[in-house]
């Protein structure tokens, strides 16, 4: 299948087909989405918690987020690939956001940047898209500002907050980003800002309406254990499969049950008595003395 471009996302959101979107940080994951027929994957900076063992994601870093951009694109090189500008690779200044968008594109070979922030990053987002990348903006609960919404919380549940989350739809769709992600909202705030816009929508707990969703993989698959937000659907329980593996290996090594006969490269036959000969005509100098 040929990679999607920013059209047929659009073209998706028109027909009303559902755009399917999951993060990644690295080459094996990447694959497996690729593989699944995935439309466009998020190299997250959610990479912090997940992959890190952060508390939040304040801590990453361009050249982190850079790294798993390049094993996410080597994965999945026919995916619609979105790198997420870390926090403050962008807020300081549209120029600062234009030259960090722009490492993304070439050290990772990424078609889009995410950044967080509504109204008070549209400097940033025209610079980006002048320049000729593409953005998707990112409203609702912004994990990067949590602390200034008094943590991880839905957004928009009342009239009036609801109204400030519509106002920075629009001004993003105005800016020229090409999607936008909503997180955390009602579902009926979903639906109103999935209709009022052009753009396509995605949602991660915002309802059923959206023009698509998306999930991080390690809660959707199981293996991210520290916290599962309510609007997660487990898929998995990678966690269980893969501690049952660690600890079915622990028990074959103390037992001697592994490795077998067939995991092993005997030598080729009359060598080992060759070598036992040469051994003991000139034993090495730094090799501990053999018993006979
Ligand atoms: O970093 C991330 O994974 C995100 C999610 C909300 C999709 O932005």
């Amino acid at each position: 299948m040929p990679k999607k471009t920013v059209f047929n996302f659009l073209e998706m959101k028109g027909k009303g087909e559902k755009i399917t979107y999951l993060t990644a940080y690295d080459f094996p994951m990447a694959s497996f989405i690729e593989k699944a027929g995935i439309d466009m994957i998020l190299v997250g900076d959610s990479a912090g918690m997940v992959v890190h063992g952060l508390k939040g994601t304040v801590p990453m870093t361009m050249d982190q987020m850079v790294l798993h951009s390049q094993a996410v694109r080597r994965g999945a090189p026919n995916t619609f690939v979105i790198g997420d500008m870390p926090f403050l690779s962008y807020q300081i200044s549209a120029q600062d956001a234009i030259y960090n968008a722009g490492r993304f594109y070439k050290e990772a070979d990424v078609d889009a940047i995410k950044l967080e922030g509504g109204r008070r990053v549209i400097p940033q987002i025209e610079g980006i898209v002048n320049s000729g990348m593409s953005v998707m903006g990112h409203i609702g609960l912004t994990p990067q500002s949590s602390g200034q919404l008094g943590g991880f919380k839905a957004q928009g549940r009342t009239a009036e907050t609801a109204m400030e989350v519509v106002k920075d739809a629009l001004a993003i769709e105005k800016a020229g980003a090409f999607a936008l992600l909503l997180e955390a909202v009602p579902p009926e705030v979903g639906d109103i800002i999935t209709k009022t816009l052009k753009i396509p929508v995605l949602g991660i707990g915002a309802g059923m309406y959206t023009d698509g969703q998306v999930l991080i993989i390690g809660d959707m698959l199981g293996y991210f254990e520290a916290f599962t937000p309510k609007f997660v659907k487990k898929y998995a329980n990678l966690a269980e499969i893969i501690v049952k593996a660690f600890t079915e290996y622990a028990e074959d090594v103390r037992t001697g049950k592994f490795p077998e006969e067939k995991h092993c490269y005997r030598m080729i036959e009359g060598e080992l008595e060759k070598l036992e000969a040469l051994l003991k005509q000139k034993p090495p100098g730094n090799l501990p003395g053999r018993q006979e």
